[in-house]
């Protein structure tokens, strides 16, 4: 009855540790979590104060650089990041040859990768300068290269980013904006985005992060680490799960669906049905970002005067798994993307591009990761071993 799978054992000097639950292959700096008792900090700062009083731009600055900005410090850091939005009219040509109903996240990694061919410039990993600025580059474009992806998928024009708006205020302009009309951005949709990209900008060696880790580890340059980590969160066990969560909601509600017994088929593991947005491999307790996303849900939905059945049912299934004993027993709370895809919905977001959404919100955190990484001397490249479970050595058939 010894299930192999679940077991932590040496044999040699090779530690056998499937998905790498009690393996830490780094140290950092950046980011603490404390998943019995809920916890999660940035450079020491819990996250709940930084969702309150800090920005998106300020929290990049602080898991890039360690520590929070001056004021002044903040200001040319802003300035020199809307000085990099634009970006090269070839790299545009990129768009056109996908498909128009391609899915957002993979045409938002190419683009990244192409960033290489582009800005051949600032790949040296090695050179501070040139990583400062592939830091900026990335910062700036990529919510350039995210809108225009949006765009694209809709048919509708690129717009040239406004480099009087900062990179929340220019991206919700390119999204949602057209050339013909002046676009009003609306402030309460502003600073929930600006703070929902708060708490998904970092979150230690998660998949994609780890990623990103294990491919600069080889010295790849940070727009290649960078599209590796965006394609690792693509899976719908990782960033992919806020378009998972919308689209179960969605089904629930077309088929009339009762709460209770979806739950029933989930704790049957009836077709490998799980309750996206719950569970976690770190969290045992409440995710911290759940509850703060779920207060913004609230608030969003009440002051935009929009009533969504999906948030209703969505509650309904937390009531129902919190009191359940299958869920209670396993530690299963919300994770930070049970309430997201509701509010990108409410804020006129498309299901694909919830991920992307994500990307945006954890790219400063990959960059500091790699930076980290590239910075410390005992880095050494990412290369697992295996327990080789094929046949012993036999011979070549010769006739
Ligand atoms: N619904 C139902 N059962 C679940 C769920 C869920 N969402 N999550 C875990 N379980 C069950 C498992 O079936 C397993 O049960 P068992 O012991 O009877 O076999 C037990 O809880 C432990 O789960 P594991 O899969 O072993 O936990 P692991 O740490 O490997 O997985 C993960 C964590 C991938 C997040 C998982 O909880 C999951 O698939 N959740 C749904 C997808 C999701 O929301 N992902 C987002 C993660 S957070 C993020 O990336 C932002």
């Amino acid at each position: 009855g010894l299930d192999v799978s679940k077991l932590l054992r040496t044999t040699g000097d090779v530690t056998y540790d499937i998905g790498f639950m009690n393996t830490a292959g780094t140290k950092s700096a950046i980011t603490f979590i404390d998943g019995d008792e809920g916890i999660l900090r940035y450079r020491g700062y819990p996250i709940e104060q930084l969702a309150q009083h800090s920005s998106f731009v300020e929290v990049t600055y602080l898991l890039i650089y360690g520590e929070l900005p001056t004021a002044d410090e903040l200001e040319a850091f802003d300035n020199r990041l809307r000085r990099h939005t634009l970006l090269h009219e070839d790299l545009k040509g990129f768009f056109a040859g996908f498909p128009r109903d391609a899915h957002p996240m993979p045409v938002l990694s190419s683009a990244v990768s192409a960033l290489s061919t582009f800005y051949q410039d600032s790949l040296n990993p090695f050179d501070k300068q040139q990583v400062e600025l592939s830091t900026f580059r990335l910062l700036a474009k990529m919510p350039v290269i995210a809108a225009y992806a949006h765009k694209k998928s809709i048919g509708q024009p690129m717009l040239y980013p406004d480099n009087s708006l900062n990179s929340v205020e220019n991206f919700l302009r390119m999204c949602f904006g057209l050339p013909t009309e002046h676009y009003e951005l609306d402030p309460l949709v502003v600073k929930a985005l600006d703070t929902l990209l708060i708490l998904h900008a970092d979150h230690e060696q998660n998949c994609s992060t780890s990623t990103v880790r294990l491919v600069g580890s080889s010295n790849a340059n940070l727009f290649a680490s960078v599209s590796a980590g965006i394609n690792a969160l693509f899976g719908p066990l990782h960033g992919g799960a806020n378009e998972a969560v919308l689209n179960m909601l969605r089904k629930i509600k077309a088929e009339g669906i009762k709460p209770e017994d979806f739950m029933e088929k989930v704790k049957n593991k009836e077709d490998g049905v799980k309750l996206m947005g719950f569970g976690h491999r770190v969290y045992k307790n409440y995710d911290p970002r759940a509850k703060i996303v779920k207060g913004i849900a609230d608030e969003l939905l009440e002051k935009l005067g929009i009533d969504d059945e999906l948030l209703d049912i969505a509650k309904r299934l937390e009531e129902k798994a919190l009191a359940d004993d299958y869920f209670v027993e396993r530690k299963l709370y919300p994770n930070v993307d049970f309430y997201t895809g509701v509010i990108y919905k409410a804020m006129g977001f498309p299901e694909k591009m919830f991920t992307v959404l994500f990307a945006l919100g954890r790219l400063p955190g990959w960059i500091a990761q790699w930076r980290e990484m590239i910075e410390d001397p005992a880095t050494k490249i990412g290369r697992p071993r295996q327990l080789y479970t094929g046949s012993p050595e036999r011979n070549y058939p010769l006739d």
